[in-house]
C-alpha cells in the first residue's frame, strides 16, 4: 500500500530555498527523505544550504538563478531532470518587497516590479515544471501566498498585498487545469513568520504585527514548512486549488 506520508526518494524543488521559509521547506523535504534542489538568486547561501543537507545525509543540488525569468527557470528544471530523472515537488517561496510607499506615492515602475517578482515569480517556476510533472502523471505544487493578500495589512506593501492575492486565483485556476494529470496545486497563506526578511523590517513593525496576531507571537518557518509538507504528500490528492492560512489566526490588519 502506498504510504500516504512519505515523499522518500521524490524530487523536490524549493524556489527561494536558501533563506527563511524556503530553507525550512527544505530542510523539511530532506529529512523526509526526498532529493532536493534549491532555486535561489544567493548563489553562495544556496550553496551552504546544500553542503549542510548532504552533511545531514540527505542528497541536494542547486542552481542561483532569478525565479522570474523564463530563461532561468528553463534551464534549472533541465538541469534538475537531467540529474534526477523525474521531478515531483515545486514549492514557490522566492518572494518579498522593498519599501511600502502610499498609493500617491507608489510609482508604476515599483508596482509592476512587485507584481513581477511575487506572482510573475510564482507563475514561471509552475510553467516550467509542469512538462516534467506530466511525464509521470504526479506533482505536487505549493504555492506561497501571504496574509497580507487578506487583511489589507498596511506594513506590507500595495502591490505585495496585490500580488498575494493574485496567488490564491493563480494556483486555483492553474489547479482546476491540472487536476485530470495527478497535479495539485495548493496556497499557503503565512502570517508574520520570524525569517531574515521578517527580521529586516524592524522592531516596531514586527510588535505590531505580533499585537493583531490572536495567537500572540510570530510564527516558525518550521511550522510553514509542516503545512507545505503535509500539502506536498501523496495523501493530499484529494485537495488542490486551496488557500490554506497558516497565520496564527490573524484575519484583519
Ligand atoms: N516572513 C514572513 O513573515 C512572511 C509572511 C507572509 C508571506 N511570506 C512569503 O513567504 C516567502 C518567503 O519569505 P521569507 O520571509 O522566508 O523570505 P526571505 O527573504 O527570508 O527568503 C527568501 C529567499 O528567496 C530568495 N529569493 C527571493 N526572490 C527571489 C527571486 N525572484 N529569484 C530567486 N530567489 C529569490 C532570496 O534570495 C531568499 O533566499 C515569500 O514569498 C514571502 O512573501 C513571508
Amino acid at each position: 500500500m502506498t504510504d500516504l506520508s512519505s515523499i522518500k526518494d521524490q524530487v523536490g524543488v524549493v524556489c527561494g530555498g536558501a533563506a527563511g521559509i524556503g530553507l525550512a521547506c527544505a530542510e523539511r523535504f530532506a529529512a523526509e527523505g526526498a532529493k532536493i534542489a534549491i532555486i535561489d538568486r544567493d548563489r553562495d547561501a544556496a550553496e551552504a544550504v546544500v553542503k549542510d543537507i548532504a552533511t545531514n545525509g540527505g542528497e541536494a543540488m542547486c542552481t542561483a538563478a532569478e525565479c522570474t525569468s523564463e530563461a532561468d527557470m528553463d534551464a534549472a528544471v533541465a538541469a534538475i531532470v537531467e540529474r534526477w530523472g523525474r521531478l515531483d515537488i515545486l514549492t514557490n517561496c522566492a518572494g518579498g518587497f522593498h519599501s511600502v510607499p502610499s498609493i500617491e506615492e507608489l510609482d508604476a515602475e515599483t508596482w509592476r516590479a512587485g507584481i513581477d517578482w511575487n506572482l510573475s515569480g510564482i507563475y514561471i517556476p509552475m510553467r516550467a515544471v509542469v512538462p516534467a510533472m506530466k511525464a509521470n502523471s504526479y506533482g505536487r505544487i505549493v504555492n506561497i501566498g501571504s496574509s497580507a493578500g487578506r487583511t489589507g495589512l498596511t506594513v506590507a506593501a500595495i502591490d505585495y498585498s496585490a500580488a498575494k492575492a493574485g496567488v490564491t486565483g493563480l494556483s486555483r485556476r492553474v489547479a482546476v487545469e491540472l487536476a485530470p494529470f495527478g497535479i495539485t496545486v495548493n496556497t499557503v497563506m503565512p502570517g508574520p513568520v520570524l525569517t531574515p526578511r521578517f527580521a529586516a523590517l524592524g522592531r516596531e513593525r514586527s510588535e505590531r504585527l505580533v499585537s493583531v496576531t490572536p495567537v500572540g507571537r510570530l510564527g516558525t518557518p518550521e511550522e510553514l514548512a509542516h503545512a507545505v509538507w503535509w500539502l506536498s504528500t501523496p495523501g493530499a490528492a484529494f485537495t488542490t486549488g486551496a488557500t490554506l492560512d497558516v497565520n496564527g489566526g490573524i484575519w484583519t490588519g
